[in-house]
């Protein structure tokens, strides 16, 4: 008999078929009825498999009393409420490290072309400018550029490896300074301040909720760039519009925003932003690498093993 588990959302293709194999899976995402779905399967579930955004909650913590352990696909745990499954004794895993180099290439991505204005470029290309209004104008450099990095963990320190090599020079903010080579801010308004680009790496949740705000991009100033692969919850997302709007900073790019898959359409009239759906982790290698991490964790736990990456 396979165990059973309870999956919150549909799963990458390839995770999808690994974890049937392994595991009866009851599918909520598909239930008629949330809580006669739950009430039906609670008496045998002690696993949970969830992806990023949809977490898991203390209200279905409850309702699953044989939870044990709650598998995330994603390294972000920030919609899984943590201190519920601590007061719970339940394992929380997620997928670190193997989506670091995907998602530092993103972040390098974002920061050429909101730089080097590459997307509007091939824009003015396609467009047929060229040939009638003559060469593209011209736009930032990135090398001698600083980058400040807010959060040095360790995509933050993939990303910073990638900069220098891009000729930039990294500074960084962390609530603990680091034993690193970089340069340390004490706090992210002065990070922002001595920065050309302003690189979004901390986790999200409450303790992050708006960090970015006016004070941070005020320190940016009108010359420098932010950045954000993190989580659209840490900056202050109205503000920010403004601020581009306004050209109170010099531009953005955003792979993550404050209610995905929704987009306030105001950031698709701006000029000077970058944007992409959330595509940081999102290559076939990494999408498989994390799932197998995801189911990983499942199988060692009812193995009577040590989870791989515990979170809590
Ligand atoms: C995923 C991410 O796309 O790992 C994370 O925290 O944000 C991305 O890699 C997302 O979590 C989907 O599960």
């Amino acid at each position: 008999m396979k165990p059973e588990i309870i999956q919150t959302t549909k799963l990458f293709a390839p995770t999808q078929e690994r974890i049937e194999r392994e595991f009866q899976c009851h599918k909520l995402h598909e239930a008629g009825d949330r809580v006669t779905f739950l009430k039906q399967h609670a008496p045998k579930v002690r696993a949970l498999a969830t992806f990023g955004p949809a977490g898991a909650d203390a209200k279905l913590m409850d309702a699953l009393p044989k939870l044990e352990l709650i598998s995330n696909f994603g390294v972000g745990v920030d919609a899984i409420d943590l201190d519920a499954a601590k007061q719970r004794g339940i394992i929380v895993t997620n997928t670190p490290d193997v989506l670091n180099d995907c998602v530092a290439d993103t972040a390098m991505a974002l920061t050429v072309n909101v730089m080097r204005r590459f997307p509007q470029a091939e824009g003015y290309l396609r467009a047929g400018h060229w040939a009638a209004k003559g060469a593209y104008p011209l736009t930032s450099s990135l090398g001698g550029k600083t980058m400040g990095v807010l959060g040095l963990g360790r995509i933050g320190e993939a990303i910073a490896k990638r900069a220098q090599a891009f000729g930039m020079k990294i500074r960084y903010h962390n609530r603990r300074k680091k034993d690193v080579a970089y340069p340390y801010e004490a706090d992210p308004v002065a990070l922002a301040k001595n920065a050309d680009v302003l690189m979004i790496v901390t986790p999200g949740g409450t303790e992050t909720e708006k960090l970015v705000g006016p004070k941070v991009l005020d320190a940016l100033g009108p010359k420098g760039y932010l950045v954000n692969i993190a989580r659209g919850s840490v900056v202050d997302e109205p503000v920010l519009l403004k601020y581009l709007q306004e050209k109170k900073i010099a531009g953005a790019g955003l792979d993550v925003f404050a209610d995905e898959p929704r987009v306030p359409p105001e950031f698709f009239q701006l000029d000077n932003a970058v944007l992409l759906p959330h595509v940081g982790s999102g290559t076939v290698e990494t999408r498989t690498a994390m799932g197998n991490l995801q189911v990983d964790n499942l199988l060692a736990h009812f193995a009577g093993k040590p989870v791989l990456t515990r979170v809590v």
